[in-house]
């Protein structure tokens, strides 16, 4: 390089970082490398326009949301360096989200969380058949869950989002038209609020929930098997083959369902037992102990990022699933990343699945006349 042009470059380099030290500081974190792009998520699917939502706090911290199903895209926040990290898996457009067999990733799940046994129950004497989308069961509210619709949304300021959608009588077989009410809340304090409301024509059943995959690591960045977690649950509700409820309220002393005393995931998750057998790792309910919503039920840590994650709920369950299905086969995750096996948790709160066929779980029938409200909590804090 000939040596005015070295000066020139030279000047240019010191007048760029001049400039960037002087500029305010809009942020006190880091800007992230992984945002979600809205272009991506503008389209119609069933003639209704869909699009990405963006919730942002006073730190800088971001939660993204589509209205296709009520998905969270995206959840930066802060880690222990001040880096804004992203804590949930998806995908970088709309397409990937709508394809086959796609693991609901951040999404609304409804008409009814977990599994319904061979996609039956009664109501009334009457019984109604489900869709079958789970082996011989129904999962997740069936092929036409929640986690697929378009919601129409309002957004109400930077920190609130309202999502609502109307199922049809007989939609995926429930009976009653329902009327759903969703409102994502994120806060100064990196609390994600979700506040579910459902009403109905006729009796039916409802259990609400998200489904988030976290990986406080940062989405992509490795399993979560080194993650601490502590679960306010002294019972469990143990599962047959077909990860149904057996009814049974089994007590977690002495298994490796203990997290009433924080552990890492992977302690005991490769233990000879049946039903870690069954749920090729974690994937159970637990019968969450006493609690109102101001009380954490449970805690996850990353050591790496020092990122912590607490839950709160009205509702009485919590299905913890270790991501065991997860198989990293596809590169359709965030900047073409794959999601390996165990590389999320999801804590899914709820009443308790197929509550509809065992009397001694609390029940999920709503009346017309009744409203159905739940609420969750996810705080982040390093
Ligand atoms: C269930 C898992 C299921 C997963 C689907 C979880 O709520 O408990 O069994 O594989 O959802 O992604």
């Amino acid at each position: 390089m000939k040596k005015n042009n070295y000066q020139f470059m030279l000047a240019a380099v010191l007048v760029l970082s001049f400039t960037a030290c002087n500029q305010p500081q809009k942020n006190n974190v880091d800007t992230a490398d992984s945002t979600a792009k809205t272009s991506a998520y503008q389209t119609e699917v069933d003639g209704k326009k869909v699009e990405l939502f963006t919730l942002k706090n006073k730190s800088g911290a971001t939660v993204t949301i589509t209205n296709y199903g009520g998905r969270i895209v995206s959840l930066l926040v802060p880690d222990k360096n001040n880096k804004l990290t992203d804590v949930v898996l998806g995908y970088d457009s709309l397409s990937s989200y709508r394809k086959k067999g796609e693991p609901y990733f951040g999404a609304l799940i409804g008409r009814y969380g977990n599994r319904i046994g061979k996609g039956k129950f009664k109501l009334d004497g009457k019984e109604y058949s489900l869709q079958i989308n789970d082996g011989v069961n129904t999962l997740h509210g069936g092929f036409d869950g929640f986690f697929g619709k378009v919601w129409d949304a309002k957004q109400m300021g930077d920190d609130k989002i309202e999502l609502t959608y109307t199922s049809a009588d007989g939609e995926a077989g429930y009976p009653g038209k329902l009327d759903v009410k969703v409102t994502y809340t994120f806060n100064d304090d990196n609390a994600l609020k979700i506040d579910y409301e459902a009403k109905t024509d006729k009796t039916t059943v409802v259990n609400l929930t998200n489904h988030a995959y976290f990986n406080l690591n940062g989405e992509g960045n490795n399993t979560i098997l080194d993650h601490e977690l502590f679960i306010d649950a002294n019972a469990y509700t143990p599962v047959d083959s077909t990860l149904i409820p057996t009814g049974k309220i089994t007590p977690v002393k002495g298994t490796a369902f203990d997290f009433t005393t924080a552990k890492t995931i992977g302690k005991n998750i490769e233990d000879k037992d049946e039903q870690l057998k069954f749920g090729k790792g974690y994937d159970h309910n637990f019968a969450l102990n006493p609690h109102d919503e101001n009380k954490a039920i449970a805690k996850v840590k990353s050591t790496s990022t020092g990122i912590i994650l607490e839950v709160y709920t009205s509702e009485p369950g919590l299905q913890f699933y270790s991501g065991n299905f997860l198989t990293g086969e596809t590169k359709d995750g965030k900047g073409g990343k794959s999601y390996p096996h165990r590389s999320a948790i999801c804590l899914e709160t709820q009443h308790f699945p197929d509550a509809p066929n065992h009397a001694n779980f609390a029940s999920t029938t709503l009346k017309p006349g009744t409203v159905y409200k739940s609420t969750t909590t996810y705080k982040f804090l390093k």
